[in-house]
């Protein structure tokens, strides 16, 4: 006689890496226990799936939640209320905050702000730095971290490495996977002029340009390599990069954001003004053919939404002192089943590119498929609903989203975390059981 089980998932279409088929999913102690005909099993609780697809919990590996620092536009409570009600059950938290996230001091300081306040789970980035760079092999070694970031390219917030020698030295330092940032800073400094002339935010993309982008992914993946050391090239933009990384795959590891695969320039900017504006910008629909076709091809690992929420009144400023950086956590999922629904790639690849890629990428224990033995972490969408995206619907502190007012097909219905049900019907429900990622 099988114990009893704390939740059943109950007759939903469960994408596992074996197919898709119809089953009860059995959680018990945190993790997915049974996959099967569970019709005669006690449970504590019963969730009748029926209808909706059973996916692994999806997870965004890449969040600005601005704790420390900036509760105006975000704090991690409200960063990850954004998470699950967008159907995200893990989210990996990026050093740009303030203090930034360079020392084991402030790292120590987001685990504790996190404890009891994360409603999915959560790692955080360490922000490398040319004065901590001996300091990161500890450091990317602390529980509840996922990696290094670089920012090559300065964006928002003050870290930077952006001297070959300095790169160098902070791949030299460690061995796990690094996050960069690919935008290379001196051009982007001799361009500047361009955005400060134009004063229009039409300028974004030819002042932060595809050479900005490719320049500076192609130095990175030359010092990678010649450290042995793994990278991961964050929010690539452009149809050069995937060219490029696609040679690179036994080094490099890449994403792009879904708001990529969404908007083009320069409708995006003639429309949203600076709620379009982001780095590395929003480029032209050729560039978005190239990004699909790395879908396609398989160079694309992952999806990440980059969520970068900041208040109205900053993007109402006039440009370039408009800060770049848009919310995402909380429409990764219902663009990608919208782009599901359109044919754009199968199921399989939906589940890969939100859930096993980012597991993969970042070598997540327990994470990223929908198998026995894996933690309880459960994304429930209908992939038939009608849904309109609205401000309204978004949690997060900033209030709004670039996708107000767009209707999508496919939407998530209920997120399970660690076997607790935290959202159901867009409302968050119980409390913030997140925890922190192990690797
Ligand atoms: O647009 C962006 N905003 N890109 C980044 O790299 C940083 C982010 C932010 O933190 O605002």
């Amino acid at each position: 006689m099988n114990a009893p089980y704390d939740l059943i998932v109950r007759g939903g279409t469960c994408v596992t890496p074996d197919g898709i088929a119809l089953a009860d999913v059995g959680l018990r102690d945190g993790k997915v226990a049974r996959i099967g005909d569970l019709a005669s099993a006690a449970s504590g609780q019963a969730f009748d799936a029926a209808g909706l697809h059973v996916l692994p919990g999806a997870i965004d590996p890449q969040v600005h939640f601005r704790e420390p620092g900036f509760p105006d536009k975000e704090d991690l409570q409200s960063g990850t209320k954004a998470a699950v009600l967008g159907g995200i059950t893990a989210v990996c938290e990026m050093p740009n905050t303030n203090p930034a996230t360079t020392t084991q001091e402030a790292f120590e300081d987001k685990l504790r702000r996190a404890r009891g306040r994360s409603w999915c789970d959560i790692a955080f980035y360490v922000g490398a730095s040319p004065e901590n760079a001996e300091e990161l092999p500890e450091l990317e070694r602390l529980p509840g971290c996922c990696g290094v970031k670089i920012f090559m390219g300065s964006s928002t917030g003050s870290l930077l490495v952006e001297h070959d020698q300095d790169l160098a030295r902070v791949l030299a330092c460690g061995s796990r996977r690094v996050a960069v940032h690919a935008e290379d800073e001196p051009r982007l400094q001799e361009r500047r002029a361009i955005a400060e002339a134009a004063a229009d935010v039409q300028a974004h993309p030819e002042w932060r340009d595809v050479e900005c982008a490719r320049l500076a992914t192609e130095r990175i993946l030359r010092l990678a390599r010649a450290a042995n050391r793994p990278l991961h090239v964050l929010h690539v933009t452009t149809a050069e990069e995937i060219a490029l990384l696609a040679e690179h795959r036994d080094v490099a590891t890449c994403e792009v954001p879904p708001q990529h695969l969404t908007l083009t320039a320069p409708e995006c900017y003639a429309r949203l003004g600076a709620l379009a504006q982001m780095n590395p910008p929003i480029r032209t629909a050729e560039h978005q053919v190239g990004l699909w076709r790395g879908i396609a091809d398989g160079t694309v690992d992952c999806v990440a939404s980059d969520h970068a929420p900041h208040t109205l009144e900053e993007k109402r400023r006039p440009y370039p002192q408009t800060p770049s950086g848009m919310p995402g956590v909380q429409t990764l999922l219902p663009l990608m089943l919208n782009h599901l629904n359109a044919g754009r790639f199968d199921l399989h690849r939906l589940v890969d590119l939100v859930s096993t890629g980012p597991a993969r990428v970042w070598s997540m224990e327990g994470k990223g498929r929908l198998t026995e033995g894996a933690d309880a972490d459960l994304t429930l969408v209908d992939l038939a609903a009608r849904r309109t995206i609205t401000n309204d619907w978004i949690a997060s502190t900033c209030g709004w989203t670039p996708f107000d007012g767009m209707e999508v097909t496919g939407w998530p219905r209920a997120t399970i975390v660690g076997g607790h049900v935290v959202m159901r019907d867009d409302e968050v429900v119980g409390e913030p059981v997140g925890e922190l990622i192990r690797f």
